[in-house]
């Protein structure tokens, strides 16, 4: 069977790590059919809108959506609706992929190349279930108005209870092929969006009695997070405490250009990019970590498209690779540490096809 792959580079590091994870695709032996498509700020200079009417309906007939990145310096000035970061919400909002799992997982090679004591991150595996298309990101009214002079922002954090119980749902169902402990992140002690949300996941959970649940403020989570990281199994939270807090997770496993990510529909279609973004500050230079990004077309392979074979075979070169001291920049302990070869994007790529 044909899958169905949409390639959306992107900005950046994006495109640039992009060709090099599919020649790891096309080191297995899966059959892929590959179409490419524009969003960010590639789309806005060659189509003047960041999501392309033609890249929207390209990912919903496609199978799943492999993404690099988007954003970048030379978007920034631009107004709010026309960002490449709106291409992103835009596209995500459109495929209705609400649920963004975020595993951070240590490889074990890496316990030295997080900024944590080695002890307290080995082992280390859990996974950040962050609601995607609701919340802060999509609430209206939003903007920046003139009252009397004087400028004045807002936003609104908004979720219907149903778009809680479907994330939780989602959490429940995935704790209960893991760990069988759920930790839900809210701030209901001041805001009353969060209030309603520690309701509904309370709720959601007489149908899952086998889960142990407890909750979390995210400010004491965040804390929990760098304190004793392996307490956690898996983390339900809304959009905005999700994006922070897996970002901080990312750094438990070495780097953010560890970390993959799968934002799936309710009907097995996703969206598979790595949480880090385009990363300017060293784009175009090879030194940009590819293992993110080949991450997530393992993790497309296994929650999109049924290749849990060829899933597993990314996954343990990947591991390999680290094995032996191959390391980006990002994930160098120290310089010039014994049996460590730091390599550039492309030679890690390639190293990672040997393995394979
Ligand atoms: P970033 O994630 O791009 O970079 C943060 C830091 O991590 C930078 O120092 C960067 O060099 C480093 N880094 C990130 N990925 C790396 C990798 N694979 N290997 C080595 N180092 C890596 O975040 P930022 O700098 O805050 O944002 C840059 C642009 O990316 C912005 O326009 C932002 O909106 C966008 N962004 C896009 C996405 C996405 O497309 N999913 C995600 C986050 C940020
Ligand atoms: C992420 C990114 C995006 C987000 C931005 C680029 C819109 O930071 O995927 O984590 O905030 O969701
Ligand atoms: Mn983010």
């Amino acid at each position: 069977m044909t899958h169905r792959i949409l390639v959306i580079p992107g900005d950046g590091i994006g495109a640039e790590v992009m060709p090099h994870v599919l020649r790891v695709l096309g080191a297995l032996d899966v059959a892929l059919s590959i179409e490419e498509a524009d969003l960010g700020g590639v789309a806005i200079d060659g189509h003047g809108t960041p999501l392309p009417p033609q890249t929207l309906t390209a990912a919903q007939a496609s199978d799943a959506v492999l993404l690099g990145a988007v954003g970048g310096p030379r978007w920034d000035a631009l107004p709010m609706d026309q960002r490449p970061e709106k291409g992103l919400l835009g596209l995500r909002a459109g495929l209705d992929a609400f649920a963004n799992l975020r595993p951070a997982l240590l490889f074990a090679p890496l316990a030295d190349a997080s900024s944590l004591r080695p002890e307290l991150v080995a082992g280390l595996d859990i996974l950040i279930v962050r609601e995607l298309t609701g919340g802060i990101y999509f609430g209206e009214p939003r903007g920046v108005e003139n009252a009397s002079g004087r400028r004045r922002g807002f936003n609104t954090d908004v979720y219907t209870e149903d778009e809680i119980e479907r994330i939780a749902r989602v959490a429940f169902d995935l704790a209960g092929k893991r760990n069988g402990r759920l930790t839900s992140v809210d701030k209901a002690n001041v805001l009353e969006v969060t209030q309603l949300w520690r309701t509904v996941v309370t709720e959601v959970h007489a149908d899952f009695p086998h889960i142990e649940l407890d909750h979390l403020y995210v400010d004491n989570a965040a804390m929990q997070l760098v304190r004793a990281p392996k307490q956690f199994d898996v983390m339900v939270t809304g959009n905005l405490f999700g994006d922070i807090l897996s970002d901080a997770a990312a750094m438990l496993t070495g780097s953010l250009g560890m970390l993959p990510s799968a934002s799936l529909n309710a009907r097995g279609q996703g969206i598979y990019e790595p949480v880090h973004g385009s990363a300017p500050d060293i784009a175009g230079r090879d030194v940009a970590n590819p293992l993110a990004t080949i991450l997530s077309a393992a993790m497309m392979l296994r929650y999109s498209l049924g290749e849990v074979e060829a899933a597993d075979r990314v996954e343990s070169a990947v591991d390999r690779v680290l094995e032996e001291g191959i390391r980006t920049a990002d994930i160098v302990p120290v310089e010039d540490a014994d049996g460590v070869r730091k390599v550039g994007t492309q030679a890690m790529a390639e190293a990672v096809i040997g393995a394979l």
